[in-house]
């Protein structure tokens, strides 16, 4: 039996247990969340006993080794720490991306990974995506040759960047930059795709719009006091209504989905952060980002994060010696053109992604299948997301938001 531990019961960490529960041989042994109400939850849902469930890490971490691996999706200022506890446990770990929240804070995590020998697997789940899966099957058979650049766009969106970015958990900087939090994704891909080293990077962005100077005159403090709220597209009363899986990920209204009443008075209160005018928080995360990144073979590659789109969606254009690949997450289409013919009509395929819980275009589910095939030895794993492999992007964020600071100054990676 192949046993698991979790820290942080939200939408990440409920969709892993979730996903869990599926496997024959796998179980869920114990839960650890700060916050009553959702460790009350897991309680329930998870059938677990009352010894089996810890409302702090420290309580948690005081009784050793509780399982075979730990997966860690709580917040990520939280990582860092309980990582190198963990791991000093021995447990293998599943870690929420950002690894953590510096450069040296994810440099040693990964060596005492190696130190303890312990598996760390970082979530980084767009991997296995199979779109992204297609396009590494496609360079790597060389049907464009050699990678020499590569254009990609994180489309966050206008609600995306809302509910996180501006009035929820990751708006605040010091948290992490979001080119960090919201795209190392997008960074791995890079690495990954073309199997190349990433030599420095240059960036620019800034908060240009989710601030106080571009409220409407007539907007209030809070969308349910606010004059235009009919008209507002970030009307908080209208989005959590509309989409209660986002009531529960704000954590700010755990109760049932369809009672539209008990959501409206949840967002309804000036102590919800979720609350507030967009253009009146206390954000300062960009809401958009370019990042140039030049490889060790002179290639280069470009990513685009944009908060003003339509959203949850990315786009990418891969420009090869012999051939251009472009594809989207919008409807899971690849574009293939093989030079040699002016003006001709590129090969079209779509991906199927079959029946998917979690998101990222079916990624979720199969890293998750992946890394329980790797733990319980059972089969082949192709164990893309070791820390070891995923470290780079993180060196590429934290050197493009340094970059970014420093108005676009070239960073050695
Ligand atoms: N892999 C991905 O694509 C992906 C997507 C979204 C979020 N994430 C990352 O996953 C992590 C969790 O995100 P989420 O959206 O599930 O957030 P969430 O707020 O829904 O869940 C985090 C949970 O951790 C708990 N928690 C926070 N600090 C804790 C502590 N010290 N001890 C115990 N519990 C604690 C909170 O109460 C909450 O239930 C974040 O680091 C986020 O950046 C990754």
């Amino acid at each position: 039996m192949l046993t698991f531990a979790l820290i942080g019961y939200g939408q990440r960490g409920k969709f892993y247990l979730d996903t869990l529960l599926k496997f024959k041989d796998v179980s869920v042994v114990a839960v650890c969340d700060n916050n009553r109400e959702k460790l009350e939850l897991a309680k329930n849902n998870l059938k677990l006993s009352e010894d089996k469930c810890f409302s702090g890490d420290d309580e948690f971490f005081a009784k050793g080794k509780l399982a075979d691996a730990l997966i860690i999706a709580s917040m990520d200022e939280c990582h860092y720490a309980q990582a190198v506890k963990a791991l000093k446990l021995g447990y293998h770990l599943i870690l929420e991306k950002p690894i953590a929240q510096s450069k040296l804070q994810c440099i040693e995590i990964a060596e005492l990974a190696r130190k303890y020998d312990k598996k760390v697997y970082v979530c980084h789940v767009l991997r296995y995506a199979p779109i992204y899966a297609s396009i590494k099957e496609m360079i790597d058979s060389g049907k464009v040759g050699k990678v020499m650049s590569i254009q990609q766009t994180e489309h966050v969106g206008w609600w995306h960047q809302a509910h996180s970015f501006v009035r929820g958990n990751w708006r605040r900087s010091e948290t992490n930059p979001m080119i960090v939090a919201k795209c190392c994704h997008d960074l791995d891909l890079f690495v990954w795709l073309t199997g190349k080293n990433c030599v420095s990077v240059s960036s620019f962005g800034s908060l240009a719009y989710f601030k106080r100077e571009n409220a409407p005159k007539e907007s209030g403090e809070h969308c349910f006091d606010c004059k235009l709220k009919e008209e507002c597209i970030y009307n908080c009363l209208k989005f959590y209504t509309k989409y209660p899986a986002f009531a529960f990920a704000s954590g700010q209204y755990l109760g049932d989905p369809n009672d539209k009443e008990a959501i409206e008075k949840a967002f309804s209160k000036p102590e919800n952060p979720y609350t507030r005018c967009v253009f009146k928080c206390d954000n300062d995360v960009v809401d958009n980002q370019i990042v140039n990144c030049l490889f060790e073979d002179g290639s280069t590659a470009q990513l685009n994060m944009t908060a003003f789109c339509e959203g949850g969606i990315r786009t990418i254009r891969v420009c090869g010696t012999e051939g251009m690949i472009e594809a989207s997450m919008l409807d899971n289409i690849i574009k293939y053109w093989r030079f040699g013919k002016i003006g001709q009509e590129p090969q079209t395929f779509k991906v199927e992604i079959g029946e998917t819980f979690g998101g990222h275009g079916g990624g979720d589910e199969k890293m998750v299948e992946d890394i329980v095939r790797a733990l319980s030895g059972k089969g082949d794993s192709l164990g893309l997301t070791s820390i070891d492999k995923s470290i780079m992007s993180h060196l590429m964020g934290f050197a493009a938001e340094e970059s970014r600071i420093n108005g676009g100054k070239l960073e050695k990676i």
